[in-house]
């Protein structure tokens, strides 16, 4: 602005300065739109490589990932009253007596804790209510686990 003041050529054609302001003032305006445009597909790329799960999933162990979980969210209906009990390997594959197994080796998604935690048996999705249902990302560590035979690792 004061650059355009003291320019002689300029002043005496205001309207030539007009477009050129505009143009600036136009810049501007978009660079802060395009920061925030590059923000936001920074932030959305983030999210598609995470590279974390994939890392942990590669070799889920029973007592470092499984064991953990279960005791977090299941333990406290599911110890030893009766029924199923996951508070250690040989309790969590010996299953139930009216549904026997819940763990199926190498058939994560036909195992019936996984339909559990899904919400696709009948009955309750687990855990129940007023506590969160597992995301799937967490739900996709169980299946891994059972998936890669459901070993006591
Ligand atoms: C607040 C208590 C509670 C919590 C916490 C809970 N459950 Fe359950 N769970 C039940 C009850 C009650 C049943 C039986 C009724 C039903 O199936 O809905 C059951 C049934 C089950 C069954 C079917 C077993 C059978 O005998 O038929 C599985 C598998 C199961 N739960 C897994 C889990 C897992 C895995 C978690 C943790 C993510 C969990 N539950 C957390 C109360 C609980």
């Amino acid at each position: 602005m004061l650059q355009w003041q003291e320019d002689g050529n300029n002043r005496s054609n205001p309207r030539q300065k007009s477009p050129g302001i505009g143009a600036f003032l136009f810049l501007l305006g978009m660079r802060k739109h395009l920061k925030l445009l590059i923000f936001f597909l920074v932030g959305c790329s983030d999210f598609g490589t995470n590279p974390k799960e994939e890392v942990f999933l590669d070799d889920v162990s029973f007592a470092e990932d499984i064991q953990p979980m279960l005791n977090a969210s299941c333990i406290n209906c599911h110890g030893n009253n009766g029924g199923l009990s996951v508070r250690t390997y040989d309790n969590l594959m010996k299953g139930t007596s009216n549904n026997g197994p819940v763990v199926i080796p190498n058939n994560g998604i036909g195992s019936f804790i996984v339909k559990k935690l899904k919400g696709n048996a009948s009955g309750d999705r687990m855990p129940p209510e007023p506590a969160n249902p597992w995301d799937d990302s967490k739900i996709e560590i169980i299946i891994k686990w059972i998936d890669q035979g459901a070993k006591n690792n």
